[in-house]
């Protein structure tokens, strides 16, 4: 499965607003519309947001548009997941073929994809039970997705007895992706709302939680979707080991902690209703956070490309990227 395609000069995205009801592919050519596609989560999930800047950076350079004006245009569409900036500045950086560059952004988040899958699948026990938050998955990345990545390669190892996907309000990552992407690839699946999580592990049926990441702080703090967070704290509290899985381009050394990620708060809309129709009162004020910040105590380990890192996290992260 994927969502990114690029072909000579256009950028092709699966419409994930629409799935799993229709399969529509988007054609680009124009930068600006790539950046409302993100803006708007025709593409999301932290690394394909990355690579789909990567494309639209090029498509501007084809059309010897103004790359600084580019660069800033793509940059605001999405504030939290830092692989936009490290995609972006990868992309301002590059001295050589810019789509070549883009394409190697791509080939690259899938090949870390892969290896995060084989590190991952080391810790996950026979017979698991394991519970995912939002979509990590193919459709999140270039392709194999890194905690769904991790589920498949623990899945072709015969090592998956069933995955939760949690339901993920307000936008359905949980079932209207992650469960499309699971039941495709026939591997067990069982959709839950997320208020069921902490109800499932007290009945002993959650081995372990993986869940994606947006970015991470230095010291292993972290920020996905909203509602990670709590699954969090329902984990320790049941002693069911809880991980994130993460390429290195999503971790932000420049931030000590998790207080620094800026946090995007999207439309009251997605609250007051669900598709059509209005679940609320129109003129009710609304809190919409899309992600939150889980501390890194409540981490067991933090799953990457490059192996996994237990605590203390801080110094293995800096031991990671030769700083510390
Ligand atoms: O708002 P979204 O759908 O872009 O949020 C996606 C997530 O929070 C994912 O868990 C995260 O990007 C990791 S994707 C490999």
């Amino acid at each position: 499965m994927e969502a990114i395609r690029w072909d000579a000069a256009t950028l092709y995205l699966l419409d994930q607003t629409r799935l799993p009801a229709e399969e529509i592919w988007l054609s680009y050519t124009d930068y600006r519309a790539v950046a409302e596609a993100i803006k708007t989560m025709v593409v999301r999930g932290a690394p394909a947001i990355g690579v789909a800047a990567a494309y639209a950076y090029c498509l501007a350079a084809r059309a010897g548009e103004n790359l600084a004006e580019a660069r800033e245009t793509l940059a605001a569409s999405r504030p939290t997941a830092v692989n936009l900036f490290w995609a972006l500045e990868r992309m301002a950086s590059c001295k050589g073929d810019l789509c070549a560059e883009a394409e190697a952004i791509h080939k690259e988040d899938i090949a870390m994809c892969r290896a995060m899958g084989e590190h991952g699948a080391a810790v996950v026990p026979a017979h698991a039970r394991i519970l995912t938050h939002c979509n990590a998955g193919a459709l999140a990345t270039g392709g194999y997705g890194t905690a769904l990545g991790v589920i498949r390669a623990a899945h072709s190892a015969g090592k998956v007895d069933m995955v939760y996907a949690d339901e993920t309000r307000p936008l359905l990552q949980g079932s209207r992706l992650t469960a499309y992407e699971l039941v495709s690839d026939h591997i067990p699946t069982t959709l839950i709302a997320d208020n069921m999580a902490a109800s499932l592990m007290r009945a002993g049926r959650v081995d372990l939680v993986l869940v994606g990441c947006d970015r991470m702080a230095a010291n292993g703090d972290f920020a996905n979707k909203i509602g990670t967070y709590s699954v969090a704290v329902h984990a320790q509290h049941h002693a069911v080991a809880f991980y994130t899985v993460l390429p290195c381009s999503s971790i932000d050394l420049s931030i000590p902690d998790g207080s620094h990620i800026p946090i995007e708060e999207r439309g009251a809309d997605e609250l007051r209703s669900i598709g059509r129709i209005q679940t609320a009162p129109p003129d009710v004020a609304v809190w919409n956070p899309a992600f939150d910040v889980t501390p890194h105590n409540l981490l067991t380990g933090i799953i990457t490309e490059k192996g996994i890192i237990y605590p203390p996290f801080r110094e293995n992260l800096g031991r990671l990227f030769g700083t510390s």
